[in-house]
């Protein structure tokens, strides 16, 4: 089953499929999401924030704990748990994000 996400601030929504990441998701739809590494998970440049739907991702991995820990500094006016990275979610249900430099390929 696919769940819809929906991307602020740019208002972009794709479909993810249930073991696809966020960011696989994104790119197949046309949507540049930051990434250096690929989608190695080494980069941290892929993180968001969850807005809404924090119960449909999977619960990250001791490796993307590890990975995060920086980025979690730099938000910590925002719930641990709702700093991701897309390389590394997968999600089960609708959800809505926030991640800055999220934008259509073509826009
Ligand atoms: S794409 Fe580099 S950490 Fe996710």
């Amino acid at each position: 089953m696919l769940s819809r996400v929906t991307v602020e601030p740019a208002s972009l929504t794709f479909e993810v499929g249930p073991d696809e990441t966020m960011l696989a998701a994104a790119a197949r739809s046309g949507i540049l999401w930051p990434t250096v590494c690929k989608g190695a998970g080494a980069c941290k440049t892929c993180y968001f924030l969850i807005r809404s739907g924090a119960q449909h991702f999977s619960p990250p991995t001791p490796r993307e704990q590890q990975e995060l820990m920086w980025v979690r500094r730099r938000h910590q006016d925002v719930p641990e748990d709702h700093v991701r990275l897309a390389c590394q979610a997968n999600v089960s249900g609708d959800v809505t994000v926030f991640c800055k430099g999220a934008r259509a390929a073509h826009a």
